[in-house]
């Protein structure tokens, strides 16, 4: 949840560190901090706020030094303050921490008992002192970090930097990742292969349990058994990704007007469009030994998955059970080897989809990952990798990763149901061409943007939002109201229409603005009686259709986004978009921080 970097190296860091954090900023920006050595001894400058904070306070009071870590903050333990950023240092170690240590408040009144005065509210600075006292009773730093290792409980990723050690850092993973970069005469370690990009494309992933020492020349890593290992270093992409937002305003603007191209390339990677026909080799799934499959995920990625079990249901009669990860983790959900466990991130780091992956794994499950970042743990800990081919995603609020996953999930659907016999050849070909029709149409839904605008001057200044929708419009209701709250700050439900009569619609009056997902299909008319319903009782209805669905609505909308006409297998890609627009729009007329919004983090490596 935090973004952890570190150099060993061969010239000034202080502003390479800031680069990395940079690149590393999505994983937090409560508050940023890095400490380098200085004449041997721990230097810090440390910054609540964003990282331009400490870029600034850089500008103004230099730290020089060739050896350091830094750190961008998502608080956990202690308000986001300068005393709480980190580095946490003591007189003889400096330490950042991703992850969280579970036990800490146990050893903090094991050191305050022994007169240790802590500087922070932290869970991390517990390691620092833990380790501080090691040094202090004459442990060699290797020697200080190996021992309190084993005294900690729960998940992380840490890097240590010791006072009079200017060629020497020590990193430790469990649960949280953790990557080293292999440069010339200097070592990096980063949360990522994009934090690296800059430096280096050789990258090993340290595994769970892992340590490692990092000099300018070596890497040695040991095992959570403290015996040395080899980590094979592998040619990184991450040097490929351009993170610039272009000519956009925010990276959100440029994720959604680049769907068209991102959901086309997925597409192409699982479908054969010259000949309209499923790729069956891209994927190495023997659909005739599975019979059901168990899908979890968390936030968007989980209302993909929603969508993906109506597909999965409809086209390969394939039943799926569907969980929110952190449920799925602990419900002790009695599993047959005959389920194919299916998990959807796109960062491939998610703190409770992991532990249910290794629940599954732990089952016996064959385990299969839909993720964009293919570097990532989940991505190496599945039998089957199901890659989402979007591209880095920056914004916060997820947009392509979404409608990449929902690329993914359809084409996986076709192939389950092609395997299955549950599709005729004809059918194939007609599903597989509607997904090859997919990019004109997203076009088409981006050109509704001045639309979209027009509307969201409104909905600026609600307090709370409804949205409805039926079949696979309802995941996306449930989507369409997350992407709201979490950029605009405005209060929204997303409700199965079927579901309004039995409470929601208590809350229905002439203030409260009903965005209905109604395409013209066979639920259309269904939608449209829940929709008349809250007419009656004078709900501000935004209704978003097509041609057909506007004429007979027999309603008096307040808006009406008219659609393109699309077969309803592949509406959800195409209404994805005006609900991305209405939140982005309306947060951009709020001033709210599109990219970064308050409290959030891209990656939620914590439980
Ligand atoms: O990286 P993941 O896809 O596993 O992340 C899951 C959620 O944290 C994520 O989708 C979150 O809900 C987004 N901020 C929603 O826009």
């Amino acid at each position: 949840m935090c973004g952890i970097i570190g150099i060993v190296g061969n010239q000034p860091v202080a502003m390479r560190l800031v680069d990395a954090l940079k690149r590393l900023e999505y994983r937090g920006y409560d508050s940023a901090g890095i400490a380098t050595l200085v004449d041997n001894q721990i230097a810090r400058s440390r910054a609540e706020g964003k990282l331009v904070n400490l870029e600034n306070r850089l500008a103004a009071e230099p730290l020089s030094g060739a050896i350091g870590i830094g750190h961008t903050r998502w608080a956990t333990h202690g308000a986001p303050t300068e005393r709480n950023a980190h580095p946490h240092a003591t007189e003889q170690v400096a330490i950042v921490h991703n992850g969280i240590i579970e036990n800490f408040a146990e050893l903090r009144t094991e050191l305050e008992a022994e007169g240790v005065k802590f500087q922070s509210d932290t869970d991390t600075e517990t390691v620092a002192q833990l380790v501080a006292r090691n040094i202090r009773s004459g442990d060699a730093p290797v020697e200080a970090v190996r021992k309190v290792l084993g005294r900690l409980r729960g998940a992380f990723a840490l890097a240590f930097l010791f006072t009079g050690e200017n060629e020497m850092l020590v990193a430790a993973r469990r649960g949280s990742p953790l990557a080293i970069g292999y440069g010339e005469g200097e070592m990096f370690l980063g949360s990522d292969a994009i934090a690296l990009a800059p430096f280096t494309d050789k990258i090993s992933y340290l595994e769970d349990g892992d340590w490692a020492v990092l000099t300018r020349d070596s890497v040695t890593v040991y095992d959570e058994g403290n015996h040395p290992v080899t980590r094979v270093v592998q040619q990184s992409s991450g040097a490929a990704y351009v993170v610039n937002k272009g000519n956009y305003r925010h990276f959100m603007e440029k994720e959604v007007y680049e769907q068209p191209e991102v959901i086309s390339r997925t597409l192409a990677h699982y479908l054969d469009f010259s000949s309209s026909s499923i790729r069956t080799d891209v994927n190495n799934i023997d659909w005739s030994k599975i019979n059901r499959m168990a899908m979890s995920a968390c936030g968007t990625a989980y209302y993909a998955a929603t969508i993906g079990k109506y597909w999965m249901e409809r086209y390969a009669r394939l039943p799926v059970e569907i969980d929110i990860a952190s449920e799925f983790r602990y419900r002790e959900m009695p599993l047959s080897t005959d389920t194919l466990a299916l998990f959807v991130s796109q960062s491939g780091e998610t703190a409770d989809t992991l532990a249910s992956l290794r629940y599954c794994r732990s089952q016996g499950l064959p385990i299969a990952a839909v993720v964009n970042v293919r570097e990532s743990t989940i991505a190496r800990e599945s039998d089957i990798v199901l890659p989402t081919l979007a591209g880095p995603e920056i914004g916060v609020a997820s947009t392509k990763a979404f409608t990449c996953q929902l690329s993914v999930l359809a084409s996986l659907a076709l192939s389950a149901a092609k395997a299955r016999g549950t599709i005729t050849p004809a059918e194939e070909k007609e599903l597989v061409d509607q997904l090859g029709n997919l990019s004109g149409v997203l076009h088409e839904a981006l050109k509704l943007a001045p639309k979209v605008e027009a509307i969201c001057r409104d909905l600026m200044n609600v307090k709370d939002v409804l949205y409805l929708g039926r079949g696979t419009s309802y995941p996306l209701a449930l989507e369409g109201a997350l992407k709201l709250k979490e950029i605009s700050y405005i209060h929204a439900e997303g409700y199965a229409a079927g579901e309004l009569k039995h409470g929601p619609i208590a809350l229905i009056d002439e203030t409260m603005p009903v965005i209905v997902i109604a395409p013209f299909d066979r639920l259309y008319e269904k939608t449209v009686s829940n929709m008349q319903e809250v007419a009656a009782r004078g709900g501000r209805i935004i209704l978003i259709t097509d041609k057909e669905g506007a004429k007979h609505a027999n309603v008096d909308a307040h808006s009406v986004l008219i659609m393109p006409d699309v077969p309803e297998f592949i509406s959800p890609l195409v209404y994805a978009l005006p609900i991305q627009m209405l939140a982005y729009y309306t947060a951009v007329f709020m001033g709210t921080d599109v990219d970064q919004p308050r409290n959030l983090a891209k990656s939620v490596t914590v439980e």
